[in-house]
């Protein structure tokens, strides 16, 4: 079997025949942030099918793309795209993106998403940082031979989400006028939604927000040294908490309506870390 670290050189490689670019930070847009690429001065960009090795969705019109440029001062590679392991993926390929981030030269990882509010003072449209993250529902993507080439077997996840990083995020809501929420995201497989049932266990173990994407790649962030933040859009309220079924139309609809602060939100953040 291929080493898994073998397999993100190759991406790399493969990457670098193309592009000869180091960025400092990493953002992986979720949904509410697909045109964000407007706002990056592009130095380069590459279709995932182009890059050897990379997972690329099954989903038709949903092929990714990672995207190279500044915002201000700071040079960052950007994900228009991910694959979710409820696609069918192997976890190490779910997690595959974040790595090549990082041996891209990335030192900041900037994970966006939609979620579900679990937190009943939750509405959608609201924007969430991510302080914790509780993700032993799903498979842990560190699973198998260590990578020691990118860290260490029992990697500290005390402060996944870096203390720094959230207090430029939220100075920059406070400037911007920008309501901003914080809590705990809970990553289940998906895809279906959850039943109400779910939804109660989750709150009572102190979660805020539901997704089904973002904690396996902070885990293999900081496994990889890279220094995490955050930020989910609420997009609906989780099952049982209204009479509403859910719909992914309706998560997508919330995810455009809150892309306005959502993209400066992120956007004047990248631009101020350090
Ligand atoms: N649950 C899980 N994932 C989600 C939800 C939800 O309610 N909304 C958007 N992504």
């Amino acid at each position: 079997m291929d080493r898994v670290y073998e397999k993100v050189l190759r991406c790399r490689e493969s990457v670098r025949k193309k592009v000869d670019f180091t960025p400092k930070a990493g953002l992986v847009l979720g949904s509410g942030l697909g045109n964000f690429a407007e706002q990056i001065q592009v130095e380069a960009e590459l279709a995932y099918s182009e890059i050897e090795g990379f997972p690329v969705s099954t989903v038709p019109g949903h092929e990714g793309r990672l995207i190279f440029g500044h915002l201000g001062e700071m040079p960052i590679v950007c994900m228009k795209g991910r694959v979710h392991f409820y696609e069918g993926y192997d976890m190490t390929d779910v997690v595959l993106p974040v790595r090549l981030i990082r041996l891209l030269g990335a030192e900041i990882l900037f994970l966006t998403n939609a979620a579900g509010g679990v937190n009943p003072d939750f509405r959608a449209g609201d924007l969430m940082l991510i302080t914790d993250q509780i993700s032993c529902f799903v498979r842990n993507p560190l699973i198998g031979p260590n990578e020691e080439e990118l860290g260490t077997r029992f990697p500290d996840m005390s402060a996944i989400y870096d203390g720094g990083l959230n207090d430029v995020i939220r100075t920059v809501a406070g400037e911007q006028g920008i309501a901003l929420k914080e809590g705990v995201y809970v990553q289940l497989t998906g895809p279906s939604f959850e039943t109400p049932a779910e939804v109660r266990m989750l709150r009572a173990l102190g979660a805020d927000a539901v997704g089904m994407s973002t904690a396996v790649e902070a885990v293999a962030a900081r496994h990889a040294g890279l220094r995490v933040c955050g930020v989910s859009c609420i997009c609906n309220q989780a099952a049982g908490l209204t009479e509403n079924p859910l719909c992914h139309e309706e998560v997508q609809e919330a995810a455009d309506r809150a892309a306005l602060p959502f993209t400066k939100l992120v956007k004047e953040s990248i631009r101020r870390f350090r």
